[in-house]
């Protein structure tokens, strides 16, 4: 839904007092009704019936009655969702110290009392059973089970079907106004279907879908501003906003999962048919909630909720559990805060603060540089965990995370735990802000970061432990070396044993050694070293892929050995020499270049040629000088059977050079129809001027004509 609030228009609304026409009655209620239930359609059931436009026109179509017909103007409208004037306040006093008005509940908002365990929700139904005089041998209590939603609560009151008042749990005895804020949540009804009571308080969680938390995360970043921890505290930030037109971009979301004061309401037997009755009101209440029997049943949901909770679109702290018969609720009753009928079964928290020892980084497989924070050990999302990812650099950078700092951890199901932000009130005197080292921790290689890359890596490729079963791996797979046999399971235990460091190692296995390990039959040994042996002549365009240079994949490398046509000339060219080769740029030839420079691997490369590996090396294109290397051509009008594309590519595979403009360096100019102040210039320079014709006698003479059909 993308219609924006209009603001001035060019039509002027009809005068005050005048005749409304019928017609425009009735198409304001029709459209009205029409946009209420695509509002209900998209956000409640998330199943629209009509394009993204035609919602649009409507909206609009309907904005423009409104403003030519005044009298006809209501706040329960869609059009007046989009968020109005901030909030009114109280008193002249509260709107100077920017409070909001204060709401007193007619029914308190209470809490829940908290399980951590099976024991506790077992004692729960025990004290139900027995609160409820049923024989536990024979009877068991009927639950009604929801979830937990991770949002702040509200009660909505609806007068006679209409959003009336919209306000924050506050103490529970009284909370915040917060209804214009609240009129702009699109799964709000601003007004009830059917058979409505004429008071009905609908208690609920206001809360943010996880995509929404994170649309709008990136929105705050790209505009500079300050990110939020997590989608519970953004949809409480955004909801107790001043300005409801901010409120209306947060996106917030609502289930209803209760009621609180209602008068001429004929109440149904049970808190799930109430739910029931609440969707029928035109109400967003979840769907995952069921009714069961006894101690099992309630943890049997707690069980299958909790291998549901991390695919949940939204986040939810725990379950709660309800005795679904009303009069069983009221025979309960109360102890001081919370309900004796109902209880909040939680799960592993999945945010924790702790405190940051230190700052090291890691190197992944593939030589990826990760900060990591070593955490005071800390409970979050059931485990303990001592280590959480800091990402990147710039990551570090953003969320200033230091040693010593305060911060909140969060685990959530089986993803690396985060560090998520830092308490600031927390810091200590004298920390300082993270740099990223220079070197491997591991190797003691340079640590390079790319231009336009986040990770940092480490360049020691071949020899850096942390990369070495990786380096290994590729180098031995089909599209390199090609030594079959060689795979994962081998290759972790001759790097757990020590008995292969580097690639070159490999070479030096004898049979003894293979066939000392694990599931290693005397046959499969001397196939293993048989394909070792074999692998030893690989054209050095595979032998270019193995080494596992950054940015160097198959194609580059086949240009690489093309080019250079030896190991040797490849290994000694400088970035400028390297970004002659076809496709090669600045990112890739800085890459080969910082592989190249570094000692490790020249070592290594050295050790494979000394084990008798010898890559198969090719006639590189430009052995022979080009016969027309140093030559500069200018090419002007249309030339009669060759593209200007085809020319440029055949005298550049000569080895000239194709300028756009004629100076007193050109060569030759190639002129075609048409040709134009090039040509003059040629002439006015004395440059020769070739046809194509001549253009292909004079490369046929240097040899490097296209062959004839
Ligand atoms: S019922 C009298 N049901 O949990 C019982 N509460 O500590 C009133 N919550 O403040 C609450 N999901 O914000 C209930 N399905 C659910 C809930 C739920 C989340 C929150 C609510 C309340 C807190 C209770």
């Amino acid at each position: 839904m993308t219609a924006k609030h209009r603001g001035a228009q060019a039509d002027a609304s009809a005068p005050a007092g005048a005749l409304v026409p019928p017609a425009a009655i009735k198409r304001i209620t029709w459209l009205r009704d029409e946009l209420n239930h695509h509002i209900y359609q998209y956000y409640v059931l998330d199943a629209p019936i009509i394009p993204d436009v035609e919602y649009d026109a409507l909206f609009r179509e309907l904005q423009d009655l409104e403003f030519k017909y005044p009298s006809l103007r209501d706040v329960d409208s869609p059009t007046q969702r989009v968020g109005g004037e901030p909030a009114p306040f109280e008193s002249a006093e509260s709107m100077q110290r920017g409070l909001p008005m204060v709401v007193r509940h007619t029914v308190p908002m209470l809490s829940l009392n908290n399980a951590f365990s099976d024991e506790d929700v077992v004692g729960f139904d025990r004290r139900c059973l027995n609160g409820l005089e049923k024989d536990p041998a024979n009877e068991d209590v009927e639950y009604a089970c929801e979830l937990k939603f991770d949002g702040l609560a509200i009660s909505l009151r609806y007068e006679n079907g209409r959003l009336m008042q919209a306000a924050t749990r506050g103490d529970g005895e009284a909370g915040e106004d917060v209804t214009v804020n609240v009129r702009t949540i699109k799964t709000i009804p601003l007004k009830l279907k059917g058979d409505v009571p004429s008071v009905l308080e609908v208690r609920g969680e206001v809360f943010m879908y996880r995509r929404d938390f994170d649309k709008l995360n990136e929105r705050q970043l790209s505009a500079g501003e300050k990110t939020f921890v997590n989608p519970r505290n953004a949809a409480a930030g955004s909801l107790r906003q001043l300005d409801p037109r901010v409120t209306a971009q947060r996106r917030l979301s609502f289930f209803a999962y209760g009621t609180g004061d209602t008068v001429g309401f004929q109440r149904p037997r049970t808190h799930s048919e109430m739910m029931d009755v609440l969707v029928n009101f035109g109400l967003p209440v979840c769907t995952e909630r069921v009714v069961v029997r006894g101690a099992y049943g309630l943890l049997s949901f707690y069980e299958d909720v909790g291998k549901l909770r991390d695919g949940l679109a939204y986040d939810i702290d725990g379950v709660v559990y309800k005795v679904n018969a009303f009069a069983e609720q009221e025979k309960l009753g109360f102890v001081s805060r919370a309900p004796r009928f109902a209880l909040a079964h939680k799960f592993p928290a999945q945010e924790m603060t702790t405190t940051v020892d230190k700052i090291e980084v890691q190197v992944g497989r593939t030589g990826a540089i990760t900060p990591v924070a070593r955490l005071r050990p800390v409970f979050v999302g059931g485990v303990t965990v001592t280590n959480a990812t800091l990402h990147n650099e710039d990551e570090i950078r953003r969320k200033d995370v230091r040693a010593g700092d305060t911060v909140i951890v969060r685990r959530a199901g089986d993803v690396i735990p985060e560090v998520v932000a830092v308490v600031f009130e927390r810091r200590p005197e004298d920390t300082k802000p993270f740099s990223m080292p220079k070197v491997c921790p591991i190797c003691g290689s340079h640590i390079e970061r790319l231009e336009g890359e986040a990770i940092a890596r480490c360049t020691g490729g071949l020899i850096c432990g942390a990369q070495r079963k990786q380096a290994l791996l590729h180098f031995a797979q089909r599209r390199a070396m090609d030594i079959e046999g060689l795979g994962e399971k081998l290759v972790d235990q001759l790097v757990e044993q020590g008995i292969v460091r580097t690639p070159a190692d490999l070479y030096k296995l004898g049979l003894v050694a293979l066939a000392s390990l694990d599931r290693m039959a005397e046959k499969s040994a001397m196939n293993l070293k048989a394909a070792i042996d074999a692998s030893r002549e690989r054209p050095l365009a595979r032998f270019i892929f193995a080494l596992g240079i950054r940015q160097v994949g198959e194609s580059t490398a086949k240009d690489l050995a093309n080019h250079f046509g030896k190991l040797e000339s490849l290994m000694s060219a400088s970035e400028e020499a390297l970004l002659e080769v076809r496709d090669v740029g600045r990112v890739v030839a800085q890459s080969i270049w910082n592989f190249f420079s570094e000692e490790h691997n020249r070592q290594v490369i050295d050790d494979l040629l000394a084990a008798g590996v010898k890559p198969v090396e090719t006639e590189p294109f430009a052995k022979a000088p080009a016969p027309l290397s140093g030559k500069t051509f200018v090419l002007t009008g249309t030339l009669p059977t060759l593209s200007r594309e085809d020319a440029k590519e055949l005298l550049e595979a000569a080895g000239a050079k194709v300028a756009g403009s004629v100076s007193k360096k050109t060569d030759y100019v190639v002129a075609g129809a048409e040709a134009g102040s090039k040509l003059d210039k040629a002439e006015a320079l004395g440059v020769p001027v070739l046809d194509e014709a001549g253009m292909l006698a004079l490369l046929a003479q240097a040899g490097a004509a296209p062959a004839e059909e």
